[in-house]
């Protein structure tokens, strides 16, 4: 199973820099109490990641050499982030090792070209737990740029022929536009890959450098058509994660082909 902690979730968005450490507790105790083992993390930038991408303009791809100092930061951010994920699951007793995607992927033009799993494969074999994120990566076309955590999920869960991808979001799951700006958006229980044209995802409210819900939703579909289902849930109601592991019912979105509208 590959999982996603968004990082709408484990940061407060709003304020650069600032993890929400009590949520980050709490969603390695709900993963460590699933008792699933086999299992791939990947957490998103939030406050860590996107603000400082944005300012030197990462994900825009090579442009002027004072980037390159962007491009450390933004890596060095992201390690503070992932060694709070990986404690947080250390301190759950759940074998956690931290795989950083920059010396694992390169990008064309954004997209995965190329991908050294056996690191991750090894880790797996041994009964560990890769916690990934959303990077800094190089690029064959723009020299370098960002590469989401959402990505890596889809491109990870189609390569591991995952049995299933679990998102942990902000909100409850996809709605038919976006509920942080409108109150009365209606949750969609079961979509279908062919359907996400249907739903309205506007600009994120605080940065994202990687699309937010769009491009979510475009990296999701891929994986949906290729016969892996999808649920996105709320990571921010303390049990939604846990029964989304244990494959339990709880209220989100089931991402999923062939499934009747
Ligand atoms: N139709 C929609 N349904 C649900 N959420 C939507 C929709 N349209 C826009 N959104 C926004 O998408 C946000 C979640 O995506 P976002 O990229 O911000 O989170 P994330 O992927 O968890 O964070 P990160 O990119 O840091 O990992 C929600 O906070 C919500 O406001
Ligand atoms: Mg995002």
């Amino acid at each position: 199973m590959v999982l996603k902690l968004g990082g709408s979730v484990i940061t407060v968005k709003e304020e650069p820099l600032r993890p929400d450490g009590a949520a980050i507790r709490r969603l390695a105790r709900e993963i460590a109490s699933s008792g699933i083992r086999e299992l791939v993390v990947v957490h998103g930038g939030g406050s860590f990641g996107h603000p400082l991408a944005e300012r030197y303009a990462i994900h825009e791809g090579f442009r002027e050499p004072n980037q390159l100092r962007g491009l450390a930061e933004t890596h060095l951010a992201m390690e503070e982030l992932n060694k709070l994920v990986v404690r947080a699951l250390l301190a759950e007793g759940l074998p956690a090792v931290p795989l950083p995607p920059f010396s694992c992927f390169i990008t064309k033009r954004g997209t995965i070209s190329r991908a050294f799993l056996a690191p991750l494969k090894a880790i797996l074999a041994l009964k560990g737990i890769p916690v990934l994120y959303g990077d800094v990566v190089m690029d064959e076309e723009l020299g370098f740029t960002i590469l989401s955590g959402d990505h890596i999920v889809a491109y990870l869960a189609l390569a591991l022929g995952a049995s299933r991808v679990v998102l942990a979001l902000d909100v409850d799951g996809v709605f038919n536009r976006d509920p942080r700006r409108y109150p009365d958006a209606m949750l969609i229980e079961a979509l279908r890959p062919e359907d996400i044209s249907a739903v309205e995802a506007g600009g994120a409210l605080a940065i994202d450098v990687t699309g937010g819900m769009a491009r979510k939703l475009q990296e999701m579909a891929r994986v949906a058509l290729a016969g892996v289902p999808v649920f996105f849930t709320s990571g921010r109601r303390p049990g939604n994660l846990l029964k989304a592991l244990r494959g339990e019912k709880v209220r989100g979105t089931l991402l999923k082909a062939g499934q009747r509208a």
